[in-house]
């Protein structure tokens, strides 16, 4: 479980985040849509305590953290552990191979044996159809292949909740596919995931709640058909009407 409680967070004199609220349950895929600058990364990386805010708390599981926690405390290294993230442009180390990629987290933060965290990797690999890869740089991995090695990355430290920031940008149709029966068969095994899209085809596909991003405030939040299907907010209308769907899943006419 992921829970956000009135998160606010400001650059300087730009108030980014304005008291932002939202519960991501065990097993269950939470999309967000909302318009670039609107504060979608921002929210994420104050979530697993990447960017530090001014007011509100974040929980994970049992881990609680709140405004002011000290940046070197315990529960903040928790957090971090308890919540992987998969960044828009993957954030590979370049410089070591797939499988190194995987091993140096579990060994380095969990105290892990290289063992087992090298045993764990193989496994993950494996489950992400890349065993022939482990030896290879990322460079040399399509864009669909980094990004799974980004999720096996993540998963390899046991994480009860996973961020993924916009995972469709970077891929043709066909792997945005891919991605979301990926990110479904991981919510399956109990993750709760949030996802930062603006393909809306891609959210109605791969969550089962949405919530509507606008502002540093989230304007919407409910099942994701009755959303689309019902759009409350002019933040959403304004969005349908800039994308190549509809409210009913058709084209605007
Ligand atoms: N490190 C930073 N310093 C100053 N301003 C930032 C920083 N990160 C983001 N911003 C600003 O915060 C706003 C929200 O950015 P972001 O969270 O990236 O939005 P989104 O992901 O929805 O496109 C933007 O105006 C952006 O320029
Ligand atoms: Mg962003």
């Amino acid at each position: 479980m992921i829970r956000a409680i009135d998160i606010r967070k400001s650059f300087g004199t730009l108030e980014v985040l304005k008291g932002v609220s939202l519960a991501v349950d065990a097993g269950s895929i939470v999309a967000m849509i909302g318009p670039s600058g609107s504060g979608k990364t921002t929210f994420l990386r104050c979530l697993n305590g990447l960017e530090s805010f001014g007011a509100g708390s974040v929980e994970v599981d049992s881990i609680s953290i709140a405004a002011g926690t000290p940046d070197f405390s315990e529960s903040l290294r928790l957090l971090r552990v308890k919540l992987g993230m998969v960044f828009q442009q993957f954030q590979l180390f370049p410089h070591l191979s797939v499988l190194e990629n995987i091993v140096l987290a579990p060994v380095r933060v969990l105290g892990k044996s290289r063992e087992e965290a090298v045993e764990n990797a193989q496994e993950l690999l494996r489950r992400m159809g890349l065993d022939s890869k482990a030896g290879v740089r990322p460079r040399e991995l399509s864009g669909g292949q980094q990004q799974r090695v980004a999720i096996a990355r993540a998963l390899a430290m046991k994480p009860s909740g996973l961020l993924f920031d916009e995972p469709t940008s970077a891929l043709d149709p066909r792997m945005t596919v891919e991605v979301a029966s990926l990110i479904r068969e991981l919510s399956g095994h109990g993750l709760a995931i949030l996802v930062v899209t603006h393909d809306m085809n891609f959210a109605r596909r791969a969550s089962d709640r949405l919530a509507v991003f606008h502002q540093g405030l989230i304007v919407e939040e409910g099942p994701t058909a009755q959303v689309f299907d019902n759009p409350q907010s002019d933040a959403l209308r304004e969005l349908f009407a800039h994308a190549d769907i509809g409210a009913s899943g058709s084209p605007p006419g």
